[in-house]
């Protein structure tokens, strides 16, 4: 169970000796099989904080791929940091942010404060405050780490999201997710948007929720803005009508690269038509933007479906994994297995869109034909096309690079 940090644990790490404690324990292995024995050791030099030190160098341990080098110098709770939003997420909201005056209303430990008071980021006031006093005293004392080299860290403090304790600044809510539920709706965050929003009538929040809500359902006015990093769907951000562009948009982050930005408004006349060389499987960010059609027209791929989000088309778009059509005909358990045993295949990955196949049962039911060595690996895609399931065989191509960003137009243009 994850350790529970207490006010005075934040103070004692945050003091001379709980820094010096840090320090000699970063040095340990920390894992498993040597925590009782580096706990020991700890224990000598922390007493009774021990657990709280232990805690805090594993947690930044964890921390450094989410949120880089700065937060080898931070304190957070197990949950906070799994809640935290990814430095690269954060730092494009920030950018969106830029020139804005915002209150983050639910800043936890500050991960998206952090980027937000980044200089060149927000560029106007930026404050913090959370129902929890322990991540307020843990943002304070990540935030004073001038994280991205923030000169003065902004002002964090305990209040209620719920109610209006800052004058002038436009609020923005990241929410904690409600577990269970299977529709995800207004009410699968705490607090919910709709009391975010009878809270904040008179100036709309900008409002962080689960990429996978009913946004349609929402009916928010505004823009819903679907965010992606390296192929995972990341957040839907709700956009009041003070920032709003078009009403729909897809943000694809990629760690490695540049990424990739398309609207509603751009075009999406794409025809219906047979397979092409590659099956392409859309971001999760465009999907969930209902934007495949725009993504299609914009690198001349064509639907299999009018109804389906798989794409095919010549080639794949830079940066994308795709897969090279090899065969194809109606779903047959017997057709797949035959096409296994054909190519000598020992992995098989199998995706699946609007049919009843359940990967993990049919690989089973499949194993008596993949013989093969394990290297020699295929993509079993069963997709409904028209009123049935049809089989793709593939062979999976990595991504190619993307090309950089062309520079910036000069200001003015
Ligand atoms: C998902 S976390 C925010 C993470 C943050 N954006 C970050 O990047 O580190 C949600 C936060 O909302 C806080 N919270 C929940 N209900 C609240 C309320 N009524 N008022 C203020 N904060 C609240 C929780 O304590 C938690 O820290």
């Amino acid at each position: 169970m994850a350790y529970r940090f207490a006010l005075s644990d934040v103070r004692y790490l945050t003091a001379a000796a709980g820094a010096e404690a840090l320090a000699a324990t970063d040095g340990l292995p920390l894992t498993d099989a040597t925590l009782l024995a580096d706990l020991t050791r700890v224990r000598a030099v922390a007493g009774e904080r021990a657990a709280a030190v232990v805690e805090t160098v594993r947690l930044r341990r964890r921390a450094a791929g989410k949120l880089g080098p700065a937060a080898a110098a931070w304190l957070f709770t197990d949950e906070a940091l799994q809640q935290a939003t990814p430095g690269p997420v954060a730092a494009h909201r920030a950018a969106r942010l830029a020139g804005v005056g915002v209150h983050d209303l639910t800043c936890s430990i500050g991960a998206d404060l952090a980027a937000l008071a980044a200089p060149g980021a927000a560029g106007g006031l930026v404050v913090g405050s959370d129902l929890d006093p322990v991540r307020v005293l843990m943002a304070r004392h990540n935030l004073a780490q001038g994280m991205n080299g923030a000169e003065r860290p902004p002002r964090v403090f305990v209040a209620d999201a719920l109610t209006r304790t800052t004058r002038g600044l436009l609020g923005y809510a990241d929410p904690a997710r409600r577990e269970g539920g299977r529709r995800i709706t207004s009410a699968a965050t705490v607090p919910s948007v709709d009391e975010l929003d009878a809270a904040h009538a008179g100036r709309p929040p900008v409002l962080r929720v689960p990429p996978g809500i009913d946004y349609d359902a929402l009916a928010r006015p505004g823009e819903v803005e679907l965010v992606s990093l390296d192929g995972v769907a990341r957040e839907a951000v709700l956009w009041p009508a003070e920032l709003a562009g078009p009403a729909r948009r897809a943000t694809v982050l990629r760690s490695d690269g540049p990424g990739e930005a398309l609207t509603s408004d751009d075009p999406d006349d794409v025809p219906v038509g047979p397979p092409g060389e590659y099956l392409i499987d859309p971001d999760p960010a465009v999907v969930r933007a209902h934007l495949v059609r725009h993504w299609a027209a914009r690198h001349g791929l064509w639907l299999l479906d009018p109804h389906l989000a798989y794409l095919t088309g010549p080639a794949v778009p830079p940066g994308v994994r795709g897969f090279r059509i090899l065969d194809h005909a109606p779903y047959r358990e017997r057709t797949v297995a035959q096409w296994a045993r054909r190519d000598g295949v020992g992995t098989l990955e199998i995706k699946q869109r609007g049919t009843p196949v359940v990967p993990d049962e049919l690989r089973r039911r499949l194993r008596p034909a993949l013989t093969g060595p394990t290297r020699q690996a295929a993509t079993l895609v069963i997709a409904r096309i028209g009123r049935r399931p049809d089989a793709f065989w593939c062979r999976a191509v990595e991504p190619a690079p993307v090309p950089p960003a062309p520079p910036a137009p000069p200001a003015g243009r």
